[in-house]
């Protein structure tokens, strides 16, 4: 979701600046160590006393971790190709724009159909029947499978795509803002959504499965796919892992707490090695209304988790979104959900073994020993980076390995100043996870994991979003976003900044390259950034131009040669200079840390999704809500369906802007970025 700009609470105008503002907030408690703590444990006095050194400096140049790395590097170095595209201007445009020699080419828009029997797109007579059957809003995550039995793997397969949320403002024609006195007013309307607006918008959530292939040089939608399936707020899941069928996750409609209707705010997501795509629920809170019943058992998980957001007004239409008439419908959202995308009549799979909080993501690899291992960072300010490592190994047998996620261990990183890390085990009993802390079973951790993480001394990170492993090196990369209420006195060795505009990466070395090991090494990629601006404290290879450095990294993908490109969330022409776009990053030898751009969106919108074929021939790329305002300009311009501050893609006078995945190819062949 967005990163746009930042009131306090209520009174903003959009999803996503409603999103901002609850990650903004941060509920995890303070305690971590200080800047004091970390620079007495990491650092000699004499260091000390020469203070010169500004943070960053320091976290940067010494340490074990950084070594490690280093050596790491420079191993692997001759090995990592280099980016050899020229790069873009970062000139803010009101298009998409990829690097010369490239072509970037609309594949499916918010409202083309999905369904074979989906109508054309009409937005002035949208309806939540019409929406149910076409591709939904705000496309985020992108997982492409090779369609089995395909000539070529690279171009025919099944791309798994996220609906993230929806911009009503945008979407809906004399709709306009949702609160009354534009970003920073206070009275939430929700003037005008009427229960068909909200049903057009439940089915705008979810997920889209649509086969695609490349024929002559373009990509295409197969039309009529047997593959096709929309997923949406109302789609039958099944819950599964240790708190199925807990009396916490029980409901009126669901006595049995096995079965949910639909899957809320899925931003990123993951391929498993069996096959299957797991989409993550993020900013569930936003969903839920009214107040529960004083002193009522789950008061303290929902303030933790944010519950309720009051961000859309489904609850004034479908009770099991308004917490008086039913007060556990919360704890059945903010889990990863398992999807067959080969079989559209598959039941979807809320696995709560992985815990629940605000999922950005769900890569993984599989570890030395065959147990498949998942990264997820909680994007919200102050939260958490997470691994789950499955019991059982992973034995390329679908059939066996399709429940590998309902039984293994769930930790929560602490990244200690000394440049070492560890992952702390969250299992009902041991350490503070006990009756004594109101935890009574393995379900009540995986229902409270913020809490459960709380309590075990977890490192409070600036905004965790995608964590990605390398195959190529095993290291693991950690986007932060950013976390502008970091103040100096809460600084850390792993978020070294106070007032962290603009966001750093992190990369992790589990200990013998085992992504299953308890311990880890760290270090700071980059700090992000303006780095012409000293007190900014960008950290970027000063090979990087005036077009190449950026701010907020938010999803990230590894390309078959093992090189890193940075996908970002909240550059704006008043903020950065510049709109968000695709950036190429090098990990290795002399050039680490020098960034280069490749694409750049649109006015308005983030970037989402990045995914290559595995030939790395194709990068698919999701435009979320183009056409949103500059969120510094936001009170002169408010962006409506009226006035958007784009009509992207299709720039016709009655067509709104509409998130869309593109398909990004070399002109005349090859790999991408090469
Ligand atoms: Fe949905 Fe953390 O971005
Ligand atoms: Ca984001
Ligand atoms: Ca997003
Ligand atoms: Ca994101």
């Amino acid at each position: 979701m967005r990163d746009a700009d930042r009131p306090d609470d209520d009174g903003l105008c959009n999803a996503s600046q409603r999103a901002e503002a609850a990650e903004d907030r941060g509920t995890s408690p303070a305690g971590a160590p200080t800047f004091g703590d970390v620079v007495a444990t990491r650092f000699h006095r004499r260091e000390l006393m020469k203070g010169v050194l500004g943070v960053g400096a320091i976290t940067a140049a010494l340490g074990p971790a950084a070594l490690a790395s280093r050596t790491a590097a420079a191993q692997t170095a001759a090995a990592t190709p280099s980016f050899g595209f020229r790069e873009l201007s970062s000139t803010p445009t009101d298009r998409a724009e990829v690097a010369a020699g490239y072509d970037a080419d609309v594949l499916i828009r918010w409202g083309d159909a999905v369904l074979a029997d989906a109508p054309a797109f009409d937005p002035r007579h949208q309806s939540g029947a019409a929406q149910a059957r076409q591709f939904g809003y705000n496309n985020d995550y992108l997982g492409y499978f090779p369609v089995p039995g395909a000539s070529d793997p690279s171009r025919h397969g099944l791309l798994c795509v996220n609906h993230e949320y929806t911009n009503e403002e945008l979407m809906f024609p004399g709709i306009g803002r949702q609160d009354a006195g534009g970003p920073l007013g206070r009275a939430r309307a929700f003037s005008g959504m009427t229960p068909e607006l909200v049903a057009i918008e439940m089915m705008a959530h979810g997920g889209s499965v649509i086969e695609v292939r490349r024929e002559d040089g373009r990509w295409q939608v197969v039309a009529g796919s047997r593959y096709a399936r929309r997923i949406t707020a109302e789609t039958a899941m099944e819950i599964t892992g240790p708190a199925a069928g807990h009396p916490r996750m029980r409901t009126a409609a669901d006595p049995a707490g096995r079965r949910v209707l639909g899957m809320l705010n899925n931003c990123a997501g993951g391929i498993t090695p069996w096959g299957t795509w797991l989409s993550c629920e993020e900013n569930v809170n936003g969903y839920f209304t009214g107040r529960l019943p004083e002193g009522h058992a789950e008061a303290v998980n929902y303030r933790r988790m944010g519950i309720p957001g009051r961000w859309y007004n489904w609850g004034d239409h479908v009770d099991r979104f308004n917490l008086e008439k039913e007060p556990n419908e919360a704890n059945r959202f903010g889990w990863v959900v398992e999807i067959d995308p080969f079989d559209p009549a598959s039941i979807p799979k809320k696995r709560t073994a992985l815990g629940r909080f605000k999922h950005e993501g769900a890569a993984g690899i599989v570890g030395r020993d065959g147990r498949y291992v998942l990264y997820s960072g909680d994007d919200e300010r102050y939260d958490y980076v997470y691994r789950f490592v499955t019991a059982g190994r992973v034995t390329g047998d679908r059939a066996r390995d399709r429940d590998l996620l309902d039984a293994g261990t769930l930790s929560v990183a602490r990244y200690n100043a000394d440049g070492t890390g560890d992952w702390l085990p969250l299992v009902f009993g041991e350490g503070p996870l006990t009756q004594a802390n109101g935890f009574h079973s393995q379900a009540d951790v995986v229902i409270e994991t913020r809490r459960a993480a709380d309590l075990l001394g977890a490192t409070r990170m600036d905004r965790p979003e995608d964590v990605e492993a390398n195959p190529a090196t095993d290291k693991v990369y950690v986007m932060l976003t950013n976390n502008s209420r970091r103040k100096p006195e809460e600084v850390d060795a792993a978020n070294p900044r106070a007032d962290n505009r603009f966001g750093h990466i992190v990369e992790m070395l589990p200990d013998g390259r085992d992504h299953a090991a308890p311990r880890f090494t760290w270090d700071i990629l980059v700090r992000c950034g303006d780095p012409s601006v000293a007190t900014v404290g960008a950290t970027f290879n000063s090979r990087t131009s005036q077009d190449g450095w950026f701010g907020m990294p938010d999803n990230c993908a590894i390309d078959a040669d093992g090189r890193l490109w940075i996908a970002t969330d909240g550059n704006f022409p008043s903020r950065t200079g510049r709109n968000d776009g695709v950036w190429a990053m090098e990990t290795e030898g002399a050039a680490r840390g020098t960034a280069k751009l490749f694409f750049k969106c649109p006015f308005g919108a983030e970037l989402c999704g990045p995914e290559f074929t595995p030939d790395g021939e194709t990068f698919f790329v999701a435009i979320q809500h183009p056409g949103e305002a500059d969120p510094e300009d936001a009170r002169a311009t408010p962006a409506t369906f009226e006035n958007p501050a784009t009509r992207w893609p299709d720039f016709a006078p009655d067509m709104p802007p509409r998130p869309s995945v593109l398909a990004i190819t070399r002109q005349g062949g090859g790999k991408i970025g090469s």
